[in-house]
């Protein structure tokens, strides 16, 4: 299963939840990608553009307006994005696990003019590609650069191994299909005028949860909402595989995140697809959660949850 949307305008209601199972449908539907800024750089699998609108409700709707949204699994970092250059929290932090994706980030905070020189140089021909991709370079700017390369370029934007390059590519132009110069470095250069309200550790994020939200326990906040978290891990729980085959880490305790979740106290929002496992777990720590219908990239619709710790999305 692809949970790569590129066409996400299915109405929310169409997919009805089981009698035995019945999760309210979101009145908010998943928006079609093509309607919200992109603002990554990075063609994420699994990708969450489509919330946009749902995160625009949940945060614009937090008072005080939240100082810090963590994002513990970042990705392509869309919510985190999207929120501080949108001014609905005022900094971000992100942590991922995955080093290449760790180093995208770290040359796109700390290093984005000579990030963008590389994207304006390279020509991506199919052995410029390979030639990229056959070695691991040691230059952090360097590797964040390749990881880019291979996310566009390798199909579904799928780094994990034995993903496969795009042959005929959308529009017949092979492995360059997605390679955008201009749209990148217009994207790496809005990043770079954020960086000082972005942060970003190449971590375990449920680690990073441990630490943020224990301290936010023990201390008298000056911001009664902070910190708010945004959590969107691998599918993989109850043995799914769509997290598996789409990103070299995908193994997460997710009772354990449920449990940080549900000790903190803090606000937040989680996705995940739709397994018993996620709806028991939700239902054992008292999370409500909506179900949205997003279309994939083969047009299949596909439940998602939406799991917050109190009703946000009713009707
Ligand atoms: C579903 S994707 C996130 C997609 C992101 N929301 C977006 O819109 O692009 C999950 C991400 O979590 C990362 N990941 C997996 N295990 C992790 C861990 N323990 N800590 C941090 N990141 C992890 C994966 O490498 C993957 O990039």
């Amino acid at each position: 299963m692809n949970h790569s949307p590129t066409d996400t305008s299915a109405p929310t209601g169409t997919l009805a939840p089981t009698r035995h199972d019945p999760i309210e449908v979101s009145p908010i539907r998943a928006v079609n990608v093509a309607l919200v800024p992109q603002r990554s750089p990075l063609r994420y699998p699994g990708g969450k553009t489509w919330l946009i609108p749902h995160i625009r409700f949940w945060l614009g709707k937090i008072d005080p307006s939240p100082r810090l949204l963590i994002e513990p699994f970042a990705g392509g970092g869309i919510v985190s994005l999207t929120a501080v250059m949108e001014g609905l929290a005022e900094r971000c932090i992100m942590a991922e696990l995955d080093p290449d994706v760790a180093a995208f980030w770290q040359a796109a905070l700390r290093s984005g003019p000579e990030l963008c020189d590389k994207v304006l140089r390279f020509r991506p021909t199919r052995e410029a590609v390979e030639a990229v991709a056959s070695i691991r370079p040691s230059d952090p700017v360097d590797h964040g650069f390749r990881t880019l390369v291979l996310n566009r370029t390798r199909r579904g934007g799928i780094l994990a191994p034995g993903a496969a390059l795009s042959r005929a590519g959308e529009n017949g132009k092979g492995v360059a299909s997605r390679w955008y110069p201009e749209t990148i470095v217009g994207r790496l250069r809005e990043i770079a005028e954020h960086a000082d309200r972005i942060g970003f550790r190449e971590t375990d994020g449920i680690g990073l949860l441990e630490e943020l939200l224990e301290a936010r326990a023990g201390s008298a906040l000056e911001n009664p909402s902070d910190p708010v978290v945004f959590a969107d891990p691998p599918y993989t729980a109850g043995g799914k595989r769509a997290g598996r085959r789409l990103y070299t880490h995908n193994e997460i305790d997710h009772h354990r995140l449920f449990e940080l979740l549900a000790d903190s106290g803090a606000r937040f929002l989680m996705t995940y697809d739709r397994s018993s496992e996620i709806v028991a777990l939700s239902r054992k720590h008292g999370f409500h959660a909506v179900q949205v219908t997003m279309k994939n990239t083969h047009h299949a619709r596909i439940p998602e949850l939406i799991i917050t710790p109190e009703p946000v999305f009713v009707s």
